[in-house]
């Protein structure tokens, strides 16, 4: 058999019955192996599923046999056979082999039963081909379709933000700083001042590209290098910014709940919590949300900012995700908008999903006029020089503009109702950790 070649069938498609009786070729990496007599019982795996395949030494011959049985865990390999429908084998089908051939034997898998965490960390590049984190990676794939398609199907466009630059989006205290040619440069938090500069050509457009925090806490929501989806709206207030941003939550959850139902089941997730996600979403001002939390015996007091404990304490019984919006003045992003009907708050509103998850969302409507972003930047002390291109956007037809980010991990570790936000990404990049 040549591995290369195009005549391969995955197994997935013989699970359906669709092939019963056929003679078909697999390739793949061993999931399990068991031999006993002239029997060996291989469990293929490849990107579809597993699939049970009884090698019998008198069907393949003696050399073929040995190759069979004396397979490691993740040997690759290609076996011939027919289908045969059997409701002992796992997914109700068994390959009975006339071929076994090995592609590359390896040597004994180093990953075994009830192994730590920190050791499936340092061995990340092959535990990734657990079914866990290969139902993730898939599902994780279908959430980011999905998103794409939404913003397509409403004429945005998707446009590339730079990665390195000069001005912090989100505050100086998560910055990764750079040495660009000799001059201090930064990783990006954020595209978000970069889709401000091109609503004006493109009116809505989003990014989607990886954001950096040099985060110093160990949390289960917190990387220092995800994947933000930052979409950014010509002539959108508040209003429709919220509006947006519920009816895309509802169509990836529902779009998810419909197509993916077996996925979300491997993984832990009950399709129907997803199709209980519906719009419109509670809008739960921060000066309603203070009083709530300390009923609820938290020491926070009007001005301070909500921490996980609290954003937990607020969702964990809900069903639908909820906004707080119009937070104070004082801990908010310098780029948002006071509210002219509420001053001494901001027009933001981050997005807070169910089950104690948190926030996954966090946007506002954007300061568009010069004199009142050029205030607020001396207010909080910022070096107009690194902003000056992001100011002068106010001062050539400026236009009220909304948008917000979405961290791609936040919101696949609620859908898929995963413990930590690590596995919802193949190689995660923490504080005491870069490798693999
Ligand atoms: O709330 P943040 O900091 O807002 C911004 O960066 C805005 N400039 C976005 C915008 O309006 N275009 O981050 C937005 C989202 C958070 O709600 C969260 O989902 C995610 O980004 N996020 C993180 N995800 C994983 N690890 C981290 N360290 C994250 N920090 C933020
Ligand atoms: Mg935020």
């Amino acid at each position: 058999m040549d591995a290369l070649a195009t005549d391969f069938t995955k197994i997935s498609s013989i699970l359906d019955g669709s092939q019963n009786n056929k003679k078909v070729k697999l390739r793949g990496w061993v999931h399990r192996s068991r031999t006993s007599g002239g029997l060996c019982f291989l469990v293929l795996r490849d990107s579809s599923g597993t699939m049970q395949c009884a090698v019998k030494k008198d069907a393949v011959g003696e050399a073929a046999f040995a190759a069979a049985s004396g397979a490691f865990i993740e040997t690759s390999m290609m076996i011939e056979g027919t289908v045969k429908e059997d409701k002992r084998a796992p997914g109700g089908f068994e390959l009975s082999a006339s071929a076994v051939e090995v592609i590359s034997q390896g040597e004994p898998f180093p990953i075994g039963k009830d192994q730590s965490t920190e050791f499936l960390l340092d061995v990340r590049h092959l535990w990734l081909r657990s079914q866990k984190l290969t139902h993730i990676m898939q599902a994780r794939d279908y959430i980011t379709r999905y998103l794409r398609e939404f913003f397509f199907k409403d004429n945005f466009y998707e446009v590339a933000p730079p990665i390195v630059t000069k001005s912090a989006c989100e505050g100086g205290s998560t910055l990764f700083e750079l040495n660009y040619f000799g001059s201090p440069a930064y990783l990006s938090q954020s595209g978000q001042l970069y889709s401000e500069a091109v609503i004006a050509a493109l009116e809505k457009v989003f990014i989607l590209a990886p954001s950096f925090r040099a985060e110093p806490s160990r949390t289960v929501r917190h990387l220092a290098e995800y994947w933000h989806l930052e979409p950014e709206m010509a002539f959108y207030s508040q209003k429709m910014n919220m509006e947006l941003q519920e009816k895309m939550i509802e169509y990836v959850c529902h779009k998810m709940a419909r197509e993916h139902a077996p996925l979300l089941q491997a993984i832990g997730r009950d399709p129907a919590d997803l199709l209980q996600v519906k719009v419109p979403f509670e809008r739960l001002p921060y000066e309603k949300a203070i009083p709530m939390l300390q009923e609820l015996g938290f020491k926070i007091e009007w001005g301070q900012d909500v921490g996980a404990d609290e954003e937990f304490a607020l969702t964990k019984d809900r069903k639908n995700p909820v906004f707080l919006h119009n937070h104070p003045m004082g801990f908010k992003a310098f780029y948002m908008r006071e509210d002219p009907s509420k001053p001494g708050t901001v027009l933001s509103a981050d997005l807070l999903a169910p089950q104690g998850h948190g926030e996954i969302i966090g946007g506002s409507e954007r300061i568009w006029e010069y004199d009142e972003l050029a205030a607020r930047m001396k207010e909080q002390k910022m070096r107009e020089e690194d902003y000056k291109w992001y100011v002068e956007l106010r001062k050539y037809g400026s236009v009220p503009h909304a948008g917000f980010g979405l961290g791609v991990e936040r919101l696949t570790k609620w859908m898929l109702n995963l413990d930590h936000i690590r596995d919802t990404i193949p190689f995660p990049r923490v504080i005491n950790r870069v490798y693999p």
